[in-house]
């Protein structure tokens, strides 16, 4: 899988990695790091928190569907990513760039963000701003995570996936995913922190959708969440120019690699895992999660 051939276009545009406080990122990021430090938060902005592919682009829809009383055509008014920008995100073209075009907004923003609880900006806690954080079961997560890499021509070569297993276990770009979903679950008492999980999401959309309108104060009928659950399926996002990355250039992403909208379900870690690759990651996985008890789902 590694690619060597130094004329592919890849390998002009995969960047990097530079670690803030011990965790890697893209490297333009960290030249950028200033930008998000300074990052002023109004008190109404809304943080979409993640790590990255535990469903960040359907909470996203799901959000700004809420927030439009699900008027379709409002949040077709862009792509995901113009609505509702990635805050540590650098890139040329300005509409990738999170902060500039946040810069741009008022306040009420919706923004995402993959930084883990100790680098999310001051900013956002000193505003009391509300936090929705994703998680999503390790193997999933690694699994989606391997095909995005594949096809994301701007994160570092996944190489083969035995390799990028046992990298996902180390802890890889955006850190390591146990510390991640750890960091969050120990703050989620303390402070405006809603945890959801991917497969609640799956097992019953309506009700993670209505847990979402209660902690933003939205009062939404059970007809506008069924209406915002439809909008909201695999095959509708799927469908939707403006949730499912099509907008985004093919030298970024190469679709001929993999979808965005990949499969999206619960347990197609059984169709990447080998027996022994399940026995290790299982081992490491017992001893990383010993000290907290989240309760993650691996099949529905
Ligand atoms: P798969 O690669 O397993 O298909 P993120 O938005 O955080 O990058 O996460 C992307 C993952 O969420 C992908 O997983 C994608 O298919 C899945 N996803 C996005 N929208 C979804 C939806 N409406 N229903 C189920 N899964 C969805």
């Amino acid at each position: 899988m590694a690619n060597n051939d130094q004329t592919k276009p890849e390998l002009r545009t995969r960047s990097s990695l530079k670690e803030i406080q011990g965790i890697p990122l893209l490297e333009p990021i960290v030249t950028n790091w200033d930008r998000v430090e300074k990052f002023k938060a109004f008190p109404e902005d809304l943080l979409i928190a993640t790590y990255p592919k535990a469903g960040t682009t359907w909470t996203q829809e799901i959000v700004d569907l809420i927030l439009n009383h699900g008027d379709a055509d409002q949040a077709r008014r862009a792509p995901t990513h113009v609505r509702m920008p990635f805050l540590e995100m650098t890139a040329p073209n300005p509409t990738l760039s999170g902060i500039t075009q946040l810069e741009k907004m008022g306040p009420p923003r919706v923004i995402k963000t993959h930084l883990p609880i100790q680098l999310v900006p001051k900013t956002f806690w000193d505003a009391g701003c509300k936090i929705i954080y994703v998680a999503r079961n390790a193997k999933d997560n690694v699994v989606s995570y391997f095909h995005f890499d594949r096809m994301n021509l701007v994160q570092p070569e996944p190489g083969p996936w035995p390799q990028y297993l046992h990298k996902f276990m180390k802890g890889q770009w955006w850190g390591s995913w146990y510390e991640h979903v750890k960091g969050y679950w120990r703050e989620r008492e303390n402070k405006p922190i809603l945890y959801l999980f991917f497969e609640d999401m799956k097992k019953d959309p309506a009700k993670e959708i209505r847990r979402i309108s209660e902690f933003l104060g939205q009062n939404t009928s059970d007809q506008l969440i069924d209406n915002i659950m439809q909008m909201t399926t695999f095959a509708a996002m799927r469908e939707n120019p403006m949730a499912n990355y099509s907008t985004i250039p093919e030298t970024i992403f190469d679709r001929q690699a993999s979808e965005f909208l990949r499969k999206g379900e619960v347990g197609d870690w059984k169709n990447h895992f080998s027996s022994q690759e399940n026995k290790v990651f299982e081992e490491h996985y017992n001893t990383m999660m010993a000290d907290v008890d989240i309760p993650f789902c691996f099949s529905v």
